[in-house]
C-alpha cells in the first residue's frame, strides 16, 4: 500500500525583516518579524508525501529532480514530524500505520513550486512550511498550525510564517530551545483584502549571497544589527500591528519601506558588504518614493529581500493599476533594465 497526502502553501513577504540568528542550528531569530501571506495562485508550493513498506529510504524530488534529504534542516524537520506522529487508520484503504512504526517507515516527497525557484521569491519559505504541513497531514500529527510553524522554523527561518494567511507575527521568543520561538497570526486574509502585491522581477538570476551565510557574517560584524534587533524594531513591530488593525495604509507604507530600506542598510554595514539591490531596484525606490509624496498619502508600499526584485504593496486596485502604468513608462520591456515581468497577486490565504 502507500498512503499520500498532497498539501499547497503560498509565500510570505515579510514587511518588518527578520535578518540575524542567535542559535543557527535552531533557527532562533534576533528580532520578532512580520508578513503577509500571498494569494496560493500566483506563488505557492504544491507538495506531495508518501509513505509505503516498500520505500527502503527517505527521497525527496524537486521540481521533478532528485535532491539530497541529508542536509541538516531536511532532517530536523523529518525528525521533530515523526517525533509528534500518530496512529493512522484508513479503512477503505486497508491501512493502518502504529504510532511506534513510523520510525521504521521511510517516506517520499515531490514538491513543485509554480515560480521559478531561482528567482529569489522566498522559495525555502513555502517550500519548508509546505513540507512540515504535509508531513504533519500524513502522520496524523496533532499539532496546531503554531505547533507546526515551530517545526518548519527549523527548514527555514521564514517558512514558520507561511503556516498561516493574512498577516502574520514570528515571536522571536526566549527560550533556548526554542519552543517559543513560533508564528501566530494577527489577522486573517479577509481583514485588509483591498491590497494588491505586484512583484517586480527586476533579474530572475540566483542571488549571490544566501540569507544564510548573509545573516552570519551580519551577526558577526554589524553593530547597525545590534541597534536594529535592540532599538528599532520592537517599536517598529508594535507600530506596524496597530497600522494593520487600523488598516492604515500610510503607517503600514511609510513603516514597510523604513524596515526594507534598514535591512539593507544592515547588509551595507556588513564586513564584507552585502549588495542585494541593484540599479534598477533603486529607480523603482525613487518612482515610488516620487508618487508617493505627491498624493496626500502613500499609494504604494515597496519592500526588497535577500536580491533585487522588487515587492510592491498597493494600497489598492486603482493604485496598483496606476503603479503598473507607471512601471511600464520608466521600464518598458525592451530597456536594459532587464525588468521584464509582474507577477500580481492579491493578498489572501
Ligand atoms: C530577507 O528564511 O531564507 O527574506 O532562516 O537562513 O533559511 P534562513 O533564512 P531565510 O531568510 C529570509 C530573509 C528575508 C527577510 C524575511 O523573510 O523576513
Amino acid at each position: 500500500w502507500v498512503r499520500m497526502v498532497t498539501a499547497q502553501t503560498p509565500t510570505n513577504i515579510a514587511v518588518i525583516k527578520y535578518w540575524g540568528k542567535r542559535d543557527e542550528t535552531l533557527i532562533l531569530p534576533v528580532n520578532d518579524s512580520i508578513s503577509v501571506t500571498l494569494d496560493p495562485a500566483h506563488l505557492c508550493t504544491t507538495t506531495t508525501v508518501a509513505v509505503s513498506p516498500s520505500f527502503d529510504q527517505d527521497r525527496m524530488w524537486l521540481n521533478g529532480k532528485e535532491i539530497s534529504l541529508s542536509g541538516g534542516r531536511y532532517q530536523n524537520c523529518l525528525r521533530e514530524i515523526r517525533a509528534q506522529a500518530c496512529d493512522v487508520e484508513d479503512e477503505e484503504k486497508g491501512i493502518k500505520i502504529a504510532k511506534k512504526d513510523w520510525e521504521k517507515l521511510h517516506v517520499h516527497v515531490a514538491s513543485y513550486n509554480n515560480f521559478p525557484t531561482a528567482a529569489g521569491l522566498a522559495s525555502s519559505a513555502a517550500g519548508f512550511a509546505c513540507l512540515v504541513f504535509a508531513l504533519a497531514k500524513l502522520m496524523n500529527a496533532k499539532e496546531d498550525n503554531s505547533e507546526l510553524s515551530a517545526i518548519a522554523r527549523q527548514g527555514s527561518g521564514s517558512a514558520c510564517r507561511s503556516l498561516f494567511g493574512g498577516f502574520v507575527k514570528w515571536i522571536m521568543g526566549k527560550a533556548e530551545d526554542g519552543s517559543d520561538s513560533l508564528a501566530v497570526q494577527l489577522v486573517d486574509e479577509k481583514h485588509w483584502d483591498e491590497l494588491v502585491i505586484i512583484i517586480a522581477v527586476v533579474s530572475s538570476r540566483q542571488k549571490e549571497t544566501s540569507s544564510t551565510t548573509g545573516m552570519r557574517d551580519t551577526v558577526e560584524t554589524s553593530l547597525l544589527l545590534q541597534h536594529r534587533a535592540k532599538e528599532v524594531v520592537p517599536k517598529r513591530i508594535k507600530q506596524m500591528e496597530e497600522a494593520i488593525k487600523n488598516r492604515d495604509f500610510g503607517s503600514f507604507a511609510q513603516l514597510t519601506c523604513a524596515d526594507s530600506n534598514q535591512f539593507h542598510a544592515v547588509c551595507l554595514d556588513t564586513c564584507p558588504p552585502i549588495f542585494y539591490m541593484n540599479d534598477t531596484s533603486h529607480r523603482i525606490i525613487s518612482c515610488v518614493e516620487k508618487w508617493n509624496r505627491s498624493e496626500e498619502t502613500p499609494q504604494v508600499a515597496y519592500t526588497f529581500d535577500a536580491g533585487p526584485n522588487a515587492v510592491l504593496i498597493a494600497h489598492n486596485r486603482k493604485a496598483a493599476t496606476q503603479l503598473l502604468q507607471k512601471l511600464l513608462f520608466y521600464f518598458p520591456p525592451s530597456s536594459d533594465a532587464d525588468l521584464n515581468s509582474y507577477v500580481i497577486g492579491d493578498k489572501s490565504i
